[in-house]
């Protein structure tokens, strides 16, 4: 088998529970510019992709373990934010050693569809470059940051100041008078006054320039659930009559909390290691680099 040099997922990703195909991996031709063969993936047993039940990797049998999870939690860094349908990480991971074993030089991953980032987190902790878009601006957002790190003192005299600026302001009239019925429909009064409050904080304190400003974007979109009348861990969107309150910036602060800490372990880790680049894109897509 020649050695790619890249190579990448195809398909909506893993499903552990209903027998389906778990991951399928395209490997690309000898150019990390060529067409990854997807018709010559899906044909096992080349470098094309485990089944689940009774599947082989390299001619040996599969035990249903070998894709067991068990109850282990994600990384910190994998649970900064909510997201659906998120890849398990250990499937990266596997997949990378699957690669490895079978003598193929990964030097760049790609993911079409990568959704928070799963792929990119672990694709940098291996020291691999990374390639990744997605139509959702809110997943290349949470995507950005999980890979990027930042400085712990930077993060911490940017919360207090975003706190006590918060303390001080209240929204306008006019963002008052701006405020759109679905808004009005999904979170109460003092929740909506608050969370203008909070985003003109955060607007003032990390402004479009500050390296900063993606990170607290990423804490505020996740605390938008919490302090919303959506029913708790329900997907599917759904007003709950009975939710207790939720103080906004009570869980500002523990979600930027539990960023700084997952930030923090990160940043330990990759000092000790060689993490690889990584080029994320939104929609429409630039072009990959020729040169990377
Ligand atoms: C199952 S999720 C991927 C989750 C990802 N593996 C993770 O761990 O976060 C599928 C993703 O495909 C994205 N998507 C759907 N259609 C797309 C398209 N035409 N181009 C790019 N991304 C798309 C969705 O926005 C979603 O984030």
């Amino acid at each position: 088998m020649p050695p790619a040099q890249a190579f990448g997922w195809c398909g909506q990703g893993p499903c552990r529970h209903r027998g389906q195909r778990l991951v399928s991996f395209v490997a690309a031709r000898p150019s990390i510019h060529g067409v990854p063969d997807v018709e010559s993936a899906m044909r096992p047993p080349t470098l094309s992709g485990y089944q689940s039940g009774g599947s082989s990797v390299h001619g040996s049998a599969v035990p249903p373990s070998y894709w067991d999870f068990g109850e282990r939690k994600e990384d910190p860094i994998h649970r900064i934010h909510a997201y659906p349908a998120k890849f398990p990480a250990f499937i990266t991971t596997k997949a990378l050693r699957y690669a490895q074993q079978a003598g193929v030089s990964v030097d760049l991953i790609a993911d079409v569809f990568c959704g928070c980032g799963t792929t990119a987190v672990e694709s940098m902790r291996s020291g691999k470059n990374f390639w990744g878009c997605d139509i959702n601006p809110v997943a290349t957002l949470i995507a950005q940051v999980k890979t990027r790190h930042y400085s712990d003192a930077g993060l911490r005299c940017r919360i207090d100041a975003i706190k006590s600026l918060f303390e001080s302001c209240e929204p306008t009239t006019a963002e008052l008078a701006a405020v759109s019925k679905r808004i009005k429909y999904w979170f109460s009064d003092r929740n909506t006054e608050d969370l203008l409050r909070l985003r003109r904080a955060i607007n003032r304190v990390v402004p479009n320039r500050s390296r900063y400003r993606k990170f607290f974007l990423c804490a505020f979109s996740n605390i938008l659930k919490p302090t919303s009348r959506w029913l708790t861990r329900s997907i599917k969107p759904q007003v709950d009559p009975n939710k207790p309150h939720k103080d906004v910036m009570d869980a500002f602060a523990s979600q930027v909390a539990q960023m700084r800490m997952a930030n923090r372990r990160e940043g330990m880790a990759a000092s000790s290691s060689r993490p690889g680049t990584i080029n994320l894109a939104g929609y429409p897509c630039p072009v990959v680099n020729k040169s990377a």
